[in-house]
C-alpha cells in the first residue's frame, strides 16, 4: 500500500483499487499516458486551490482499502475512490463506503458504461453521492471539484 500526502487543510481521501499502480503502462489507449502519481498530483493540486488536503491510497488488495475507508471516518471529509474492478464486484467496499460519514465520489478515467457488459455495473453508485466516468485524468480534478462544492456550496472556503 503507497499513501501520499499533501498540504494541511480539510481532508479529502483518494482511494485507487487494483492494478491502477500500474496506469502509463496499463492500456494506454484505454486509460491514457499518465501515471497514478500524475493523476494524483493534479488531484492534490486542485485540492490546494479549495483549501483542501488530499490523501492518497493505492493497494491491490481488497481489506486495505476497506481499512482505509474505515480509517477515513470520523478524519476526512469525503472519500474520491476509483476502485478499478472492485468497481463491479465488491459489495464489502460498497458497505464501507455506506458507513463513511461524508462526501462519496466515484470516479472512472475510462467510460464503463461504453465497455463490456460486466462493467455496465457499479455496486458503489449506490452509496456514492455521485460518478465521474469517461474524461480520462480529468475525472480526478472533476471529482475533487464535486467535494469542494458538496463541501461549500458557497464556495467561501476557495481560495480561487
Ligand atoms: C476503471 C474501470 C474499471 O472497469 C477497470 O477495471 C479499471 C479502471 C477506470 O478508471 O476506468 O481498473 O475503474
Amino acid at each position: 500500500m503507497t499513501v501520499h500526502d499533501a498540504d494541511d487543510g480539510r481532508l479529502v481521501l483518494l482511494v485507487s483499487g487494483p492494478n491502477l499502480n500500474l496506469l502509463g503502462e496499463r492500456e494506454p489507449a484505454v486509460y491514457g499516458p499518465k501515471t497514478l502519481g500524475e493523476h494524483v498530483d493534479a488531484a492534490a493540486a486542485a485540492a490546494k486551490r479549495h483549501g483542501l488536503e488530499l490523501r492518497h491510497v493505492q493497494s491491490n488488495h481488497e481489506g486495505d482499502l476497506i481499512d482505509a475507508i474505515h480509517a477515513a471516518s470520523g478524519e476526512a471529509a469525503a472519500v474520491i475512490i476509483n476502485a478499478g474492478a472492485l468497481t463491479h464486484t465488491s459489495w464489502s467496499i460498497s458497505d464501507a463506503l455506506g458507513a463513511f460519514d461524508g462526501v462519496v465520489v466515484e470516479v472512472h478515467l475510462s467510460n464503463p458504461a461504453a465497455r463490456e457488459p460486466f462493467r455496465h455495473t457499479s455496486v458503489l453508485a449506490r452509496v456514492a453521492d455521485g460518478s465521474i466516468a469517461g474524461f480520462g485524468g480529468l475525472g480526478y480534478e472533476l471529482a475533487v471539484e464535486a467535494v469542494a462544492r458538496l463541501l461549500d456550496p458557497s464556495g467561501t472556503a476557495s481560495s480561487q
